[in-house]
């Protein structure tokens, strides 16, 4: 099984490669290959080609929240390739996705949704799965988890990202959020979008429902948006996990990668062209 990060904040050892603020992964396993988010613009596609990955024979499209930046590219793979691959959200995406950034008392100033919609989607014949399970199979080693439990009182829900119903802008309680679950001989591997609903109140929920031993946590975590306490509240929830890689991206923020850096000697900041091989 191959991970490869093909677009992300930042270039890691490859500085041919284009980087953007949005995320997205490549799954290679068996004959599958599954995206996993798709960045915001075109940007993952020159990645891949110049990576010589063929993304002509993407099977299968996870999105793990309906946000712009990680969910934008959709139109672009679709326009590029003459495709059909199944897609998986959660039956949150298309119902909550009018997002926007607002002010903390809740002020719109920018649409932060998907540039497209369900009857895109179907226009074009592709299947669409909606995720509501707990968890739920996708193939032989790959999980699905959605509908975290939020019991971890350092987590809050961030008041300035709203959902608009009616005239209303409602904090978004991020419903939609899917984080992908890799079974490996090593153990699962856990591949986080932006990790909205809080990366603690993720994994214990994941934790809970699954025997397997959690072998890393690589990708999204919105520890952007916490303060030096959450941070360290966060490491030490992870301390007591012993994963084996832990390689944050993207919403994650220099100040939170250095303290990890300092903490775990598993640490790694997971750039643009990072491959997992496992
Ligand atoms: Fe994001
Ligand atoms: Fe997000």
């Amino acid at each position: 099984m191959r991970i490869t990060t093909l677009i992300e904040d930042l270039a890691g050892d490859n500085k041919k490669l284009k980087c953007e603020h949005g995320l997205s992964f490549l799954i290679e396993v068996g004959k599958e290959k599954i995206l996993f988010d798709t960045g915001e613009t075109d940007k993952f596609i020159w990645n891949a080609e110049s990576l010589n990955i063929d993304l002509k024979r993407v099977n299968k499209v996870i999105l793990s929240h309906a946000h712009h930046d990680h969910c934008n590219g959709v139109r672009k793979l679709l326009a590029h390739y003459d495709i059909a691959p199944k897609f998986y959200v959660s039956e949150h995406f298309f119902k909550d996705g009018n997002k926007y950034r607002c002010t903390e008392e809740g002020k719109a100033h920018k649409y932060v949704g998907a540039d497209f919609d369900e009857e895109f989607l179907s226009n074009r014949r592709i299947e669409i799965e909606y995720v509501n399970e707990n968890v739920t199979k996708i193939s032989d080693d790959v999980y699905l988890f959605a509908n975290f439990d939020r019991n971890i009182d350092f987590e809050k829900n961030n008041h300035s990202l709203r959902v608009k119903k009616g005239n209303e802008y409602i904090i978004d309680k991020f419903e939609d959020e899917i984080v992908v679950g890799l079974d490996t001989k090593k153990g699962l591997l856990l591949l986080l979008g932006c990790s909205h609903p809080g990366i603690t109140n993720i994994i214990e929920t994941i934790v809970k429902r699954t025997s397997k031993k959690t072998y890393g946590i690589v990708g999204g975590t919105h520890l952007i948006e916490a303060g030096e306490r959450r941070i360290k509240k966060t490491m030490q929830y992870l301390k007591n996990m012993d994963t084996k890689i832990l390689g944050f991206s993207h919403c994650t923020d220099e100040i939170a990668e250095k303290m990890f850096e300092e903490e775990f000697e598993q640490f790694y900041a997971n750039r643009t062209g990072s491959v997992i091989d496992v």
